[in-house]
């Protein structure tokens, strides 16, 4: 398969690259140290188009394709994955989700808004007691004619207090199971609507992680997405594409750990000689660079299936299920390369290999994307 870039694709990549170098990397590590969401940064990524890269353009969005959003999403991840989960939740989940998804007054009055960074958005599925096991919803929203009522817990809500708009899954009809689902928009600040505590990570520690509490919250019926029953395959719908953009996150975070260990090791001397030139060194570099190209093969594929309209489940899922393990082994090695020096924040491995775990974890644990791959081999 020819994944030859465009001078276009060129060009959006260097522009994050060069974003991610001049405006992230300088307060990453107090960000992280501190918890402290990067507010400022994601507003000029908003103003400079990188958070509604893929949505159409009279609603704001960028009308790029995939590719270049994988492109992007690897250069900000490679700097800074606490930035880069807030692009994709709000690019993937919930521009994505809206444009496809959402009807005309939807777009006009949220996606024009969170295509620039005007507002931000958080996607509300996971909850304490349905994190893998998505169809076990009981935030209920019961319907009351022209509106519902909605209560309950979401859980690890990625940008949990800095969203303005939130797209919250819902069970409305509990006979029907998964066809009783749907999918809500809801503003911060209605009555009832509570954002409950911060989470303290082990890593992406400056994106703000919350509990989201629902309390007899009254949701106009216009804000339901798609038809009556539609919210779980909603879901199912835009975390696949979700998923592509967490795997470009793990490649991002793995490329920018197997870079910091390149430059280290061609000028850290041990034994009479940059280490780079001991195997033991060498062989790992070999090693790191096979499994990221080898990653980003499969995310391109994912990229690029999505963006010719073909089915993107499998590739999606096979595109986070290894990326992530990638960026899990990269990234540890990363530190073994830098010795006692992977170690302390200045050199940033550390944090690249506490960022990584996570994307073994959100959008579907690496074995919820072995129940998708296997269920799609298997024909299931
Ligand atoms: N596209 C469209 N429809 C889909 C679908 C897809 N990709 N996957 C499933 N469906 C449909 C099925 O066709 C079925 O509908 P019908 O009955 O009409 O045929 C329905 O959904 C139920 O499907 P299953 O019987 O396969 O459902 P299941 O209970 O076995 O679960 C699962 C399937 C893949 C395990 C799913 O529950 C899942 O993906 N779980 C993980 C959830 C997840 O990723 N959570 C992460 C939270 S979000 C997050 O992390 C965001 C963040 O903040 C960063």
């Amino acid at each position: 398969m020819d994944f030859k870039l465009t001078e276009e694709h060129i060009m959006i990549r260097d522009a994050a690259r060069d974003f991610a170098k001049s405006e992230l990397l300088a307060g990453v590590i107090e960000r992280d140290e501190k918890q402290q969401f990067p507010t400022e940064q994601i507003k000029k990524m908003g103003e400079l188009g990188f958070l509604g890269m893929m949505a159409s353009p009279e609603y704001g969005g960028g009308g790029m394709d995939t590719v270049s959003y994988v492109l992007a999403m690897e250069e900000i991840s490679k700097i800074d994955a606490s930035a880069s989960v807030v692009m994709s939740v709000n690019n993937s989940l919930v521009c994505w989700g809206l444009d496809t998804y959402g009807n005309e007054e939807q777009k006009k009055k949220y996606l024009t808004k969170l295509t620039t960074g005007e507002s931000l958005g958080a996607f509300c599925l996971s909850e304490p007691e349905a994190g893998s096991d998505a169809t076990s919803q009981r935030t209920t929203a019961i319907d009351k004619g022209d509106h519902y009522i909605l209560n309950g817990t979401k859980n690890w809500i990625t940008n949990g207090n800095s969203a303005d708009f939130y797209i919250v899954i819902a069970q409305t009809d509990r006979e029907k199971k998964h066809k009783g689902i749907n999918a809500f928009i809801v503003e911060k600040g209605w009555a009832g609507f509570e954002i409950g505590p911060k989470e303290q990570k082990l890593g992406i520690r400056g994106s703000d992680t919350h509990s989201l509490i629902f309390n007899d919250v009254k949701v106009p019926k216009e804000n339901r997405i798609g038809e009556d029953g539609f919210g779980f395959k909603f879901a199912m719908k835009t975390l696949s594409g979700g998923r592509i953009g967490i795997a470009a996150q793990a490649l991002g975070i793995a490329a920018g750990a197997y870079e910091l260990a390149l430059e280290y090791s061609k000028v850290r001397k041990a034994f009479g000689t940059e280490i780079c030139n001991h195997q033991a060194i060498a062989f790992k570099l070999a090693d790191m660079h096979v499994s990221i190209e080898a990653a980003r093969h499969l995310v391109m594929k994912a990229a690029v299936d999505k963006d010719n309209h073909e089915n993107y489940d499998l590739s999606g899922a096979m595109a986070k299920l290894y990326a992530s393990q990638v960026a899990m082994d990269v990234s540890v090695e990363a530190v073994q390369v830098h010795g006692g020096n992977g170690y302390v924040k200045e050199y940033h491995v550390e944090r690249l290999m506490r960022d990584a775990k996570i994307t073994q974890i959100y959008e579907g644990t690496s074995e919820i994307q072995k129940i998708v791959i296997s269920r799609s081999i298997l024909n299931k």
